[in-house]
C-alpha cells in the first residue's frame, strides 16, 4: 500500500513537472495577429458578421484567442487549426480572382452546407458560431456574391 502511494506521487509530480515544462514551448505562443491585407467586398454588411461569428477565428487575421489558447496543449491543437485554416482560406489576405480565391470560394459552399465547417469541436467551445438553418442559407447566398 506504502509503495503504491509512493509511485502515485512521484507520477502526479512527473506529470505537473511536465505540464510546466510543455508550457515553455514557443509553438503557437505567438498570437500577434498579421496585417489585413484585403478583405472580399461584401455584398451586405451581414454576410460578413455570419464569417466573422462563424470562420474568421481561423480564417482571417482577425483571430480572438481564448484564454485556454494560452495552455499547452490545448494551444498546440489551437495553433495547428489556426495555421492550417488560413492556409486554405483567409479572408483577410483575399484577392479577388486570383486562383486561391477562386479555389476557396468553390469549397467554401461544399464546407458550410455539408456542416463539416465550422468544425463541431469549435462550435462546443463557441455555441455563438453556430448557425441556423436560414443563417446558412444567408451566408450561402452571401458568399456566392461577395467571394465569386
Ligand atoms: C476551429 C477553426 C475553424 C473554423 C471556425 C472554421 N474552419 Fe474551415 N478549416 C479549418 C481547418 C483546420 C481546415 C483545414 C483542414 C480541414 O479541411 O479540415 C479548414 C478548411 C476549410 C476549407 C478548405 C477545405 C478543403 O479541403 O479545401 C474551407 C473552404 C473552409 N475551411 C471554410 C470554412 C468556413 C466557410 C467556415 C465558417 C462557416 C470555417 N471554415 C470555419 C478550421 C476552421
Amino acid at each position: 500500500m506504502k509503495k503504491t502511494g509512493r509511485i502515485i506521487s512521484i507520477l502526479l509530480g512527473a506529470g505537473i513537472i511536465i505540464f510546466l515544462l510543455i508550457q515553455l514551448i514557443p509553438y503557437g505562443r505567438n498570437h500577434t495577429n498579421p496585417p489585413v491585407t484585403g478583405e472580399p467586398v461584401w455584398d451586405v454588411p451581414h454576410t460578413r458578421e455570419l464569417a466573422k461569428r462563424a470562420c474568421f477565428d481561423c480564417h482571417s487575421n482577425e483571430t480572438v484567442y481564448p484564454w485556454y489558447s494560452n495552455v499547452a496543449p490545448i494551444s498546440w491543437l489551437v495553433w495547428h487549426d489556426i495555421s492550417e485554416g488560413r492556409g486554405y482560406l483567409n479572408f483577410s489576405e483575399w484577392e479577388a480572382g486570383s486562383k486561391r480565391a477562386q479555389r476557396a470560394y468553390a469549397r467554401a459552399a461544399e464546407e458550410v452546407s455539408s456542416g463539416r465547417m465550422p468544425p463541431l469541436a469549435y462550435l462546443l467551445q463557441h455555441p455563438e458560431a453556430r448557425l441556423t438553418e436560414a443563417e446558412k442559407q444567408e451566408l450561402l447566398n452571401g458568399f456566392r456574391e461577395s467571394l465569386k
